[in-house]
């Protein structure tokens, strides 16, 4: 076993972000392969772009865990507002148990008056939801990874919702101002980065001249954030959203469903969706109004 002594931890710099991801990958493939899911094999050839915006958006809060030359452990947190997140927290396999996440942890950590800390991570990881309680933070919501093969969608109806793509000045301030409702504080710094790539799609949905909700699509099939006014137009929205799409063949459409918000958890499981994960959303306090919130990639939630 690796004596904590040689291991030394030191802030990321931009060339080790490719060398912390394959580090990322075979944590998440041993703890795949213990679960027997398939693993993840696309090879890592340049930093994952949305690593690197939140990376960018606060190099202070990225560390890596060095064992002599090489790269074993990876530690990345955003603050945004008051609320601190955890983004990325992986140790390789081989490094694992010697508390190199726990120092990792310690070292990406920010605490002020009113701060609030959370995180999303795996349901099963009894290890990862028992360090992250130490730091105050309990399990509050159960989302699950929820799928559908274009051979198993079933499009709904539609809604009667119209759709605005061409996003104004005015749409973006009222996303804002919804997340700091819905969510407790608002994306600001992810929104610019996601409607300044191509690969991203944001939708407002209005019934007559009224907002009444938004969602953001990749054409890779992921959605979410998705937010709306209330519950019953959160799940309008979606189902909006499902009946227009079309995928490409071979997309799967994902998302991160709440379980709580059981009319969007039937929705998809009545458009073919199926249950592939269960992630959890860990927090000191509670925010976020999961009736009326559709999260993003559970990196920034
Ligand atoms: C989760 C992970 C980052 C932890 O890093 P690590 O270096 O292996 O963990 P450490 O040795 O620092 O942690 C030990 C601590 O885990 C906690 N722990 C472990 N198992 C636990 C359990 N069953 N219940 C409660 N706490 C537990 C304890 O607090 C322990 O510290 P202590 O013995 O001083 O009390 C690492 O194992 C990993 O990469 N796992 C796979 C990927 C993953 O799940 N990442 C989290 C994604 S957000």
């Amino acid at each position: 076993m690796t004596s904590a002594r040689e291991i030394t931890y030191k802030p990321t710099r931009s060339r080790d972000l490719v060398p912390a991801a394959r580090v990322v990958r075979l944590a998440l493939n041993n703890l795949r392969q213990g679960t027997g899911k398939k693993l993840i094999r696309r090879p890592i050839r340049k930093p994952p772009p949305f690593v690197v915006h939140l990376f960018k958006s606060n190099p202070e809060l990225c560390y890596c865990a060095w064992h002599g030359r090489k790269i074993v452990g990876f530690g990345l947190a955003v603050v945004r507002g008051e609320q601190w997140y955890l983004s990325d927290l992986f140790v390789h396999p081989k490094y694992q148990d010697c508390k190199i996440g726990k120092q990792l942890m310690d070292r990406v950590w920010r605490d002020a008056p009113g701060m609030s800390h959370a995180l999303c991570t795996f349901g099963y990881n009894m290890q990862a939801i028992g360090i992250y309680s130490r730091y105050g933070m309990a399990v509050l919501e159960s989302l699950i990874l929820m799928a559908a093969k274009a051979e198993h969608f079933k499009r709904p109806k539609p809604t009667g919702l119209t759709v605005v793509s061409k996003i104004s000045k005015a749409d973006m301030a009222w996303i804002h101002a919804q997340e700091s409702h819905i969510r407790g504080y608002s994306h600001e710094a992810e929104w610019k980065y996601w409607l300044a790539n191509k690969n991203y799609r944001l939708r407002v949905y209005k019934e007559g001249n009224k907002r009444v909700g938004y969602c953001l699509t990749t054409v890779d099939g992921i959605f979410g954030p998705a937010g709306a006014i209330s519950n019953r137009y959160l799940v309008r929205v979606i189902q909006e959203y499902l009946a227009a799409v079309e995928f490409k063949k071979d997309t799967v459409a994902r998302t991160f469903c709440p379980t709580n918000n059981t009319s969007l958890y039937h929705l998809l499981l009545s458009c073919g969706f199926r249950l592939r994960e269960m992630t959890v959303f860990m927090s000191d306090k509670r925010y976020g109004d999961m009736q009326r919130y559709l999260p993003a990639d559970l990196s920034v939630f």
